[in-house]
């Protein structure tokens, strides 16, 4: 409360689950990280902005990934983010989080035709100014590229987290990726890398050493804290038959629970504690 009595509420935290790879867990990650955050009591809203709409449809939310008979999709908003104070059901309400879905519309089109207008690049973050109020979290999935979609995901977040293999060539890639995040960084300001999630990690030597790789080139070379997830179904099983996180599964117990909870944790820490 201000002197004059009213409140102020604190702006959302906006991760981004990055990287210009597909098949990393972009995607699966996004739903338990978000799972684990909501279990932390927090509101959260999830955010799919890759156009393919696997997050969407996975949660259950296909008939709204394909409404073209909608007159305002995710796609107008990032044309025109002035008409978001006047759409009233884009976001879907969860159990666990809520979801700004993307739209079929988005496909091939998004992309290219932001690009060039003015501003391109902050298109999501005057749309989730509107949208994400009242949250206390705002986790951005994205397609697996580094273009105007991604640049907008990154001017809107305040830390991004990286999904990758623990494969050598996936470690070359996070190159690419840095690049992307300091030109960002040249025109918008501030935006951390939170954290490395090693995902789909096997148990055998090859997977050890390139671990061990990762956390001594992030963890300990650079501060950024790194995360083994290994290679579990039941982070598929969740999602696929039951569209809902480890957090809210029923009859499942997934043993990679604490450590995304120590992502979800440390995004809680970092970002949301900070802010308020
Ligand atoms: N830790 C994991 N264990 C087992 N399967 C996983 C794990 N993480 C992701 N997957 C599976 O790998 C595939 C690719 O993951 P996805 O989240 O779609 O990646 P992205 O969004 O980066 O393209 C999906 O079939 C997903 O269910
Ligand atoms: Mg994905």
């Amino acid at each position: 409360m201000t002197e004059t009595g009213e409140t102020i509420e604190t702006p959302p935290a906006i991760v981004a689950m990055l990287n210009q790879k597909g098949g990393v867990g972009k995607t699966t990650l996004t739903i338990h990280v978000a799972g684990g955050l909501a279990d932390r009591g927090l509101d959260v809203l999830v955010v799919d902005l890759a156009p393919e709409g696997a997050l969407t449809s996975i949660l259950g939310y296909d008939e709204a990934y394909s409404d073209l008979d909608r007159e305002v999709s995710l796609h107008e908003l990032l044309l025109d983010p002035s008409r978001t104070g006047d759409v009233d059901d884009l976001v879907l309400e969860g159990a666990e989080f809520d979801l700004l879905p993307a739209n079929e519309r988005m496909v091939d089109r998004t992309g290219g035709e932001l690009n060039g207008e003015p501003r391109a690049r902050e298109r999501l973050k005057m749309v989730l100014d509107e949208l994400g109020a009242g949250y206390d979290v705002i986790l951005v999935d994205n397609m697996p590229s580094i273009n105007v979609l991604t640049d907008n995901t990154l001017v809107a977040s305040d830390g991004v987290l990286i999904p990758a293999y623990a494969e050598a060539l996936s470690v070359q890639g996070l190159d690419r990726l840095q690049k992307q995040i300091d030109s960002v960084r040249e025109y918008f300001g501030a935006v951390r890398i939170l954290g490395i999630v090693a995902n789909r990690v096997e148990h055998n030597k090859q997977a050890d050493a390139m671990l061990d790789q990762l956390h001594s080139e992030f963890e300990d070379g650079l501060g950024i804290p790194v995360f083994d997830v290994y290679k579990r179904v039941d982070l598929q099983r969740t999602i696929a038959a039951q569209e809902r996180s480890i957090f809210a599964a029923e009859e499942i117990e997934s043993d990679m629970a604490e450590v995304i909870s120590e992502v979800a944790s440390l995004v809680d820490n970092e970002l949301v504690e900070k802010s308020q």
